[in-house]
Formats: C-alpha cells, structure tokens, sequence
C-alpha cells in the first residue's frame, strides 16, 4: 500500500515570518496519518527544519544542481540541500522547465545526485495546453519519464508529479478522468520499464490549482497518491484542508 502525500511548493514566496505557517500546520496535524512536506525557497530551509523541530512534516528544495560543488554561480547542489535540513527536492518542474531551459537530461542528472545525496526527489511532468489540444499528451509525459528518470531507479526515494502545465495556478483543472487517465498511464509505463514490483510502489502526485474544495474529488481517483500543491499550500489554513481530504482518502 503507498503512503498518501502530501508535498506543498511555495515557489518563491515567502520570508522568515511566514514559517509561522508551518508551526500551525504541525500543531493542526499533530500525528498525521500522510506524509507531509512544504518546499520553502531556498534560504528559509534551516529554519524551517527549526520551525518544525520533532514533527514528521519534511522539508525539501525545490532544485538542485547536478553537481556536488563547484563554479556554478546562483546554483545549491543536492548535498547541501541535505546539510540544510532538507529531505526531499522538487526537480524538473515545468517553471523551471521553462525558465530556466531544463530538459529531460538535466532533469536525471539532478534525480541522481538527489539520490547520491539522500533526498527524495519529486520529478514534475506534465503537458502545455498546446500539446493537450493536440492529442499529445501522453506522448509528452512518456518522454518525460523516459528522459528524466534514471535506469537505475531509487524507488525509495521518488515520487512521480503529473502537473499539467496550463493547471498550474490559474484554477482550471483536467476534468477527473484526464487525471485518470494520465496516472493510470503513467502507472503502467513505470510497471513496464522498472517491472511491476517497483512500478506499484512509486507514489504519483497530482499539481495544479489543486484546492481544499477539489482536493476530495481530485484523491478518489484511481493512482493519484497525493498531490502537489503550490499557492494553497502557503496558508496552513488552506493547506490543512488539502491533508485533511487526503487523509480521509487514506482510510
Ligand atoms: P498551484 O497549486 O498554485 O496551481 O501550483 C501547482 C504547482 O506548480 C506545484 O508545484
């Protein structure tokens, strides 16, 4: 059986008085029955692993670079996420994507040095509305999982987010059985390349404009783990209506 999750992104939101959030989400969800993480920039992760303190809510990066150290201006490598504080990293999001130009490759290089380092990474998927009008959706994200995971799969420490691009903070979501359909793809191709042990093991989030109003719907269908959430996971009043349907759906 996997464990539901729970992962909130705060993209680049938030300063040091904003961790308030967090303590209230922990004494919201004392003993959560799903597992929880919050990806603060990068500058607030040591205090946030402070805020925190003994509760299981974890704390991710939301990038890494591929490498451990070097001239790499701007850029914080998975091991120091680690050294941070930090258990999980956020890689191969589409704002990144299309941001910064990552591609597929640079997205495995970065899932393996999340491994090397000991954080679970939580590589993004996920179609524009161009490709999804075109019927190409699933090709997308068959090229997306072909080109950003590694052969050689650490299948402890991944989790698999479907977040189509145009869902992405504007409040529209695919209808249920888009998502369906997806995850259910998704699940298989995984069950193919890496065999069906390690395909039913790896846990698959939904993101985009996910709310605690559709976040109900949104778990009761087939493969979706657990979601990944953006703006409604930067108020721990929003966010805990989103833990307390995914718990609910973990029953
Ligand atoms: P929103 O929940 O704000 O749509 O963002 C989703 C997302 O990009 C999470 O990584």
């Amino acid at each position: 059986m996997r464990r539901k999750f729970a992962a909130g992104n705060w993209k680049m939101n938030g300063l040091e008085a904003d961790l308030e959030e967090l303590t209230q989400l922990c004494a919201l969800h004392p003993d959560p029955a799903v597992d929880l993480m919050i990806a603060p920039p990068a500058p607030l992760i040591s205090s946030a692993v402070v805020h925190v303190g003994v509760h299981p809510l974890a704390i991710g990066g939301q990038d890494c670079h591929p490498e451990i150290s070097g001239a790499h201006t701007g850029d914080i490598s998975a091991v120091m996420l680690k050294d941070a504080g930090a258990s999980h990293v956020i890689l191969g999001h589409s704002e990144r994507r299309a941001d910064h130009g990552e591609g597929d490759a640079l997205v495995r290089a970065k899932t393996q040095a999340a491994h090397r380092a000991g954080l679970t990474a939580i590589v993004c998927v996920g179609e524009t509305l161009a490709q999804r009008d075109s019927g190409e959706t699933l090709e997308v994200i068959g090229a997306q999982l072909q080109g950003s995971l590694p052969d050689l799969i650490n299948a402890a420490k991944t989790v698999l987010a479907y977040e189509p691009v145009w869902a992405i903070g504007t409040g529209k979501i695919p209808t249920l059985k888009e998502i369906g359909q997806v995850h259910s793809f998704m699940r298989n191709t995984l069950s193919t390349r890496f065999g069906e042990e390690t395909g039913d093991r790896l846990r698959l989030l939904y993101g985009g404009s996910v709310k605690p109003s559709n976040a109900a719907d949104i778990f009761a269908v087939a493969d979706v783990d657990g979601a990944l959430v953006g703006g409604a996971s930067l108020k721990a009043e929003d966010f805990t209506g989103i833990i307390s349907a995914l718990e609910e759906a973990a029953e």
